[in-house]
């Protein structure tokens, strides 16, 4: 099975990925392509290093988000993916794009959604001195971290956490639980109900 990974940061995720699916050869799990909005990305490196092409799609030399998404699908297309995987991409994608790949567009969020979605969950976690927070792999849907939740995984918030200190430990939980996920669906056991999603016995 073929997918895509998008990305604007560092990639530890799509480390993880490479490291468990993509260089084990009796995964079936390729990464056809990463597709990153910013050019600085260190993740676009760790792609490069194992040969996966790449590509640097940057909002400003768009005339709109529309034509933005469409130029990130155009490529898509283009690798013949089946599954395009969200980590630690930073940028919204218009309902067009969400609607053209439902339930075949995941993301990684470090919370336990509902309870802080957006950009900053660490921090928001850490400022309402939540006990426990996690991780949350879901579809995307129209909205900011809203879709159907595939799974969780929680992680304690210690006393004396500062963000990058709960940060690293739900990036363990991450890396274990994002290539879980992709095993799941390249075995079709992922199945949707409406907003219920059941994980099938292996
Ligand atoms: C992860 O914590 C993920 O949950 C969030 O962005 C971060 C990406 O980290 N969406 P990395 O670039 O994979 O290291």
């Amino acid at each position: 099975m073929k997918i895509a990974i998008l990305v604007s940061g560092s990639g530890s995720n799509l480390q993880t990925l490479i490291d468990q699916l993509h260089l084990d050869s009796n995964s079936g799990v390729e990464i056809a392509v990463v597709i990153s909005d910013r050019p600085k990305a260190y993740a676009l490196v760790r792609a490069k290093k194992v040969d996966i092409p790449t590509y640097v799609i940057q909002l400003k030399h768009f005339p709109d988000r529309n034509a933005f998404d469409a130029k990130i699908s155009g490529i898509i297309e283009t690798h013949e993916v089946e599954l395009i995987l969200l980590a630690g991409y930073m940028k919204i994608f218009q309902p067009p794009f969400v609607r053209r790949y439902r339930y075949q567009l995941i993301n990684i969020h470090p919370s336990l959604l509902p309870a802080f979605p957006g950009a900053h969950a660490v921090a928001d976690t850490l400022a309402y001195h939540t006990k426990i927070s996690g991780v949350t792999v879901h579809f995307v849907d129209e909205g900011v971290d809203t879709g159907p939740i595939i799974t969780q995984v929680p992680v304690p918030v210690l006393d004396d956490d500062n963000e990058s200190s709960l940060h690293q430990r739900i990036q363990i939980e991450e890396h274990k639980i994002y290539p879980q996920v992709v095993k799941w669906f390249a075995a079709n056991l992922i199945h949707i109900d409406n907003r219920r999603v059941i994980i099938k016995q292996e």
